[in-house]
């Protein structure tokens, strides 16, 4: 069973709101997202297509993908908006004094 561990992947100051940020965590592309409800971390891959996120718009928690338009709620990584079908992977995000952190889930040694 793997566990969580959060990973610490900017300073608060690093992200003003309404803005988004891509993050790197192992091989992971993560995107963390500062909205008026608080910060978000969704995986930076698109399930339609695989465009990068981060290269497309945060509108207030909407996620909008830049190549064929899907959008995702970046709160629960669900698809809110077509051709996107399948959630992306979401990650809990906490801030400690001035830096932010994502829970990512060690890998196994032998993965
Ligand atoms: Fe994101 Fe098609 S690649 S909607």
């Amino acid at each position: 069973m793997s566990e969580s561990t959060f990973v610490r992947v900017a300073r608060v100051t690093d992200l003003p709101r309404g803005r988004m940020l891509e993050v790197t965590v192992g091989s992971r592309s993560i995107l963390l997202c500062h909205t008026r409800e608080g910060w978000y971390a969704v995986d930076n891959i698109c399930t339609h297509a695989y465009a990068k996120l981060s290269e497309g718009r945060l509108r207030k928690a909407k996620l909008v993908c830049p190549l064929h338009g899907g959008t995702f709620d970046c709160r629960t990584g669900e698809a809110v908006g077509a051709p996107a079908v399948r959630p992306v992977g979401v990650y809990a995000v906490r801030l400690t004094g001035d830096h932010v952190e994502i829970a990512v889930e060690e890998q196994p040694a032998d993965s």
